[in-house]
């Protein structure tokens, strides 16, 4: 008897880290639905749609066709000023549709969360240290966090800042400061904000892992932290890129976050420890070799929106 074919529902497939996991599970043979909200996603071999999350009879009509045996869900809103601004709108696609998909949801679903429920005071933070968010993107995914992990088949992935190729529509950091240093202008890099950034790449391998891992080994609190290889402050992963693409380092400009606008809301070490991952045989590509074959994969700006 052949097994039968894994079938994926992407959230956010037409984001910058869902266009990239919806392909590596198309490359592993996977049956993938990849939804974009208002945009297109552009992923060979899937089978692509937009539909608003918001529309809760839609998607529960598309669940009842489709019945995936994994969600990963990307989708939501993700700038800190947007939910900050407009807490209740973004609390409705962050933790209600959250809600909503987990009820609908027979199989297994991984949710994206991030380092941002952290405070950054004390870091580096395991899979069992205490959230404390500093604002209100971070207290959304906190409570996101708690619905997806009161459910046994909800799983959370922490995701630090990732970092990769710019893709059809999404982008990371990484993508604005090639493009100034690319075009001579100057960066303003924070020299007192550290991450543990990931590149996007082995994300993508960090699902299947978690994916692909047998539902009773599934560690308690089934939180993963997807950190990469190394911690690292703006100004290091800036002149890392410049290593990495030809690009002269002597353009960034060193600041503190504090002296910005709102500065004190951001969160100054927030470095994870990968210890389930780890503990799964997943290990990141440290960060100047993962950005070295960015740059040798990096797409021309005509080919990206
Ligand atoms: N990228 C990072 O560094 C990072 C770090 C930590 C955590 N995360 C989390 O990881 C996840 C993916 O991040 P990302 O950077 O890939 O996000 P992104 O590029 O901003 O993409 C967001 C996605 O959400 C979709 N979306 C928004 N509203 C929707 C709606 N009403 N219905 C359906 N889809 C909707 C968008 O679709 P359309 O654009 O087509 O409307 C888009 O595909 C997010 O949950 C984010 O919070 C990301």
């Amino acid at each position: 008897m052949t097994a039968k074919t894994p079938r994926l529902l992407v959230t956010g497939a037409s984001g910058f880290v869902g266009e990239v996991v919806a392909r590596h599970f198309v490359a592993l043979g996977w049956d993938v639905i990849a939804l974009g909200g208002t945009r297109l996603p552009a992923i060979e071999g899937s089978r692509s749609r937009t539909l608003d999350l918001l529309d809760f009879p839609k998607v529960t009509e598309l669940f009842a066709q489709e019945k995936p045996d994994f969600v990963f869900h990307g989708a939501g809103a993700t700038s800190i000023g947007a939910c900050q601004n407009n807490p209740s709108a973004t609390e409705a696609l962050n933790v209600g549709v959250t809600r909503h998909l987990l009820h609908l949801t027979t199989g297994r679903l991984l949710f994206c969360s991030t380092d941002l429920v952290f405070e950054g005071t004390e870091a580096p933070y395991d899979e069992k240290s205490t959230p404390k968010p500093l604002h209100e993107y971070g207290s959304q995914k906190l409570t996101a966090e708690l619905d997806v992990l009161g459910t046994p088949r909800g799983v959370v992935i922490r995701l630090p800042l990732v970092l990769g190729q710019p893709g059809k529509w999404g982008s990371s950091a990484l993508t604005w400061m090639v493009d100034a240093l690319k075009q001579q202008k100057p960066v303003n890099l924070f020299h007192d904000e550290w991450r543990s950034p990931v590149w996007v790449e082995d994300v993508a391998r960090a699902c299947e892992v978690i994916f692909t891992t047998a539902k009773d080994t599934v560690p308690q609190p089934a939180i993963y932290h997807a950190a990469g290889a190394d911690r690292l402050n703006r100004v290091e992963m800036g002149e890392m890129a410049c290593r990495a693409f030809g690009l002269d380092a002597s353009l960034i400009r060193p600041l503190s976050r504090l002296d910005v606008p709102g500065g004190e809301q951001r969160a100054r070490d927030v470095s994870l420890k990968n210890n389930q991952l780890a503990a799964l045989g997943w290990k990141p590509t440290p960060m100047d070799e993962a950005m070295t074959r960015c740059a040798a994969i990096w797409p021309a700006p005509t080919t990206r929106k």
